[in-house]
């Protein structure tokens, strides 16, 4: 495996800013003390994307974004990051088919999907039915572990775009649609929302939004999945872990709330007086700001571009809302946080884009799921080839050393803390 600079993991930290600490709070064993949130810590070295955050550079295996969601499929990015080159013409005929074949849904799990309560949140679904996938999968028999290896990844790939819109459908009261194995990932999960051939317009933008989504270095999703794997858990428990870290707004939670605010801005003219208001209530403006790029994110452009062909195309409200409001945002966060480099992220224009797509808002975090699920199954897997168990220490902050007490003599003020 090569080397990020300096580290493996436990083995190295290269330590941005250390959190002040007491003596009391030191770890007994006397560890290095990180910032809060790992900011500036490097936790291992991985081959399969770079992310040069002061460049506004996304990189996998040496590949530049831009080059990808210009001139490859979601299909030649899986293979690309699952076994180490772009695949050529045979490799990656054979990838389509074998992705294909794994599409369909075992019986059991959609007529459970069928017995969901349709209110469901589509994050609940797909969290619950990633980890139920592995029921159906074949596990050793002493100890319950599945095969993790480039197949089960594909196999994770290929199910996960069909339980988004199983769900899409069943939820409005709709049966399923078979997947076609003639379709390309993005074209036969448009196809299996509504049952119609999508326009080419729509198969590329979304084909090159799965591209851009795919692998993003140690995000929190992808940390989450790394550390399940650590413990020798196999591909089905670190994917089911990293869809639960992708649910929160401050990683892949933000699209639907920017589609949120776009749809209740209504009109471009708005933007401002709407962000105004809501930095004064202290809340974050969704889709801008990123831990690591300390300029644009280099997806937003293109995300931007495919939004604004799509809107073009479909309804372009949703692109010119989307434009005020970054310009507002920018304006606004600059006068709030001088200094502060927040700018527009992945998740800004994914929110028109999906939604010219006729994707709705609430699903969105699942499209970003099906996408990110090749760079998951990939990390999981070059954890496991070179695996040392995660285990980070803590400083203790609670009270010292305290004798026992028996419960007769605890009081009986106070109450049960649960409310009524
Ligand atoms: N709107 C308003 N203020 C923001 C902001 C946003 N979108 N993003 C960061 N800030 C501010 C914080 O309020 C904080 O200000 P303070 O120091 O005055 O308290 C400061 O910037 C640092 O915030 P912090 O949360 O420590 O930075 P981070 O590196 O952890 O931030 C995010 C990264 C993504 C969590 C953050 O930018 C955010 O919450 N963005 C909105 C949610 C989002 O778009 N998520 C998707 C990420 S891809």
């Amino acid at each position: 495996m090569g080397g990020a600079p300096g580290a493996w993991m436990g083995i190295a930290l290269s330590v941005a800013k250390p959190a002040a600490m007491t003596s009391s709070s030191a770890p007994a064993t006397g560890g290095t003390v990180v910032d809060r949130g790992l900011e500036g810590v490097v936790v291992g070295a991985t081959e399969l994307s770079n992310v040069e955050g002061a460049l506004g550079r996304l990189t996998y295996r040496g590949y530049d974004i831009a080059d990808l969601a210009a001139n490859a499929t979601f299909e030649e990015v899986c293979y690309l990051l699952l076994f180490g080159q772009l695949p050529n013409a045979y490799q990656l005929a054979d990838l389509g088919v074998r992705v294909a074949a794994n599409r369909a849904l075992p019986e059991p799990i959609l007529e459970w999907l069928e017995a969901t309560p349709k209110g469901a949140w589509p994050m609940d679904v797909l969290r619950t039915t990633i980890s139920a996938l592995a029921m159906f999968a074949p596990h050793r028999e002493h100890d319950g572990a599945h095969p993790s290896n480039p197949r089960s990844a594909i196999h994770l790939i290929a199910k996960t775009p069909t339980i988004v819109a199983a769900w899409d459908r069943i939820r409005r009261g709709l049966h399923p649609i078979a997947p076609l194995p003639s379709l390309s990932v993005a074209a036969n999960f448009l196809y299996m929302r509504t049952g119609k051939m999508p326009i080419p317009e729509a198969e590329r933008a979304l084909d090159a939004y799965l591209v851009l989504l795919a692998d993003h270095s140690y995000n929190a999703s992808t940390f989450a999945a790394r550390v399940t794997a650590s413990t020798r858990a196999d591909i089905f428990a670190g994917a089911t872990s990293a869809v639960a870290a992708l649910e929160g707004d401050l990683h892949g939670g933000a699209p639907g709330n920017v589609m949120k605010m776009i749809l209740e801005i209504g009109e471009p003219a708005r933007a401002d007086g709407y962000v105004r208001a809501l930095v004064a209530r202290g809340e974050r403006i969704m889709g801008m700001g990123h831990r690591e790029y300390k300029v644009r994110d280099p997806r937003a452009s293109h995300l931007q571009e495919m939004a604004r062909t799509l809107g073009a195309a479909f309804d372009p409200r949703w692109y010119a809302i989307a434009r005020a409001l970054e310009d507002a945002a920018n304006a606004v966060l600059h006068e709030a946080k001088p200094g502060r480099p927040i700018h527009a992220n992945v998740e800004f224009y994914t929110a028109p884009m999906l939604y010219s797509l006729g994707i709705p808002p609430d699903e969105f975090t699942c499209l970003f799921a099906c996408a990110r699920m090749a760079g998951w199954t990939a990390h999981i897997l070059e954890q496991l080839g070179n695996n040392r168990l995660i285990r980070p220490q803590s400083s203790y902050a609670g009270p010292p050393a305290t004798p026992w007490l028996p419960i007769g003599k605890r009081g009986s003020a106070g109450t049960t803390g649960l409310g009524e």
